[in-house]
């Protein structure tokens, strides 16, 4: 099944995301994930992605589209995926169209824009294996230490305020048409992501189940 989980920074995509890998048994692939890890590389997209998604903005469509088009032919994507911040604009969804690729299903996480403000705050992340927890909502039982596999955690470099605000802007501008676009399709399913997140897992879960 081929699954894109969409919704504003701090709506809770990569933490379903985890989830959902363990109960689907396919890969999640995380746009987010691959930009960081292609800046800390310094490689030829890093460097073209670093000044636009350290200010908060998106990455350049052609840099994205060209990215996430090769990583989806890949072997592990055969019996479908997870997709985490792709698509984002609307070019981006008409490429994904246009180059043959089947949607299933685009999860909505909807919650209020105060939450997500909290949520990202709050946010720590694993220097090394990118495990998400946030300060209060999901601790790490070793404190400022990852515990899975003992790294520090750190603070994102763009979840600092003034990047948040300017994330949540271009969201509002940028991504609200693409919901639309999967809304028009009947491809869309809206979930109350103001919720905890074993509750949010189990609801997908039943609801994907009910369109397979
Ligand atoms: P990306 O990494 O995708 O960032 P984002 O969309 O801003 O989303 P986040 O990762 O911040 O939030 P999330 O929804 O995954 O929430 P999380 O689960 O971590 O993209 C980063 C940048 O890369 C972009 O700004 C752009 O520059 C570039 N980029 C990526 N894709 C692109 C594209 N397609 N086109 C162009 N540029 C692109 O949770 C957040 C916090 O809340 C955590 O602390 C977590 O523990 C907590 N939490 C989660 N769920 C719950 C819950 N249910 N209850 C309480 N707390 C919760
Ligand atoms: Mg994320």
């Amino acid at each position: 099944m081929n699954i894109l989980i969409m919704g504003a920074p701090g709506s809770g995509k990569g933490t379903q995301s985890v989830s959902l890998i363990k109960r689907l048994n396919i890969p999640a692939i995380s746009t987010g994930a691959m930009v960081r890890d292609a800046i800390s590389k310094g490689s030829p997209v890093g460097k073209r992605a670093e000044a636009f998604a350290n200010s908060g903005a998106l990455v350049p469509d052609d840099v994205m589209i060209d990215v996430v088009l090769e990583r989806l032919g890949m072997s592990d994507c055969k019996d479908g995926y997870i997709l985490d911040g792709f698509p984002r604009t609307l070019p981006q969804a008409q490429a994904m169209d246009k180059a043959g690729i089947r949607t299933d299903i685009a999860i909505f996480m909807d919650v209020p824009e105060e939450v997500v403000i909290k949520r990202l705050s709050g946010r720590r992340v694993c220097g090394k294996c990118g495990a998400i927890y946030h300060i209060s909502s999901l601790p790490s039982k070793k404190g400022e230490i990852c515990e899975s596999c003992d790294t520090p955690l750190v603070v994102r470099d763009d979840d600092k305020p003034l990047t948040i605000k300017k994330r949540l802007e271009v969201y509002n501008q940028q991504t609200g048409p693409v919901i639309q676009y999967y809304r028009q399709k009947g491809l869309l399913l809206t979930v109350d992501a103001d919720n905890d997140a074993e509750s949010i897992s189990d609801y997908i879960i039943g609801a994907i189940g009910h369109r397979k």
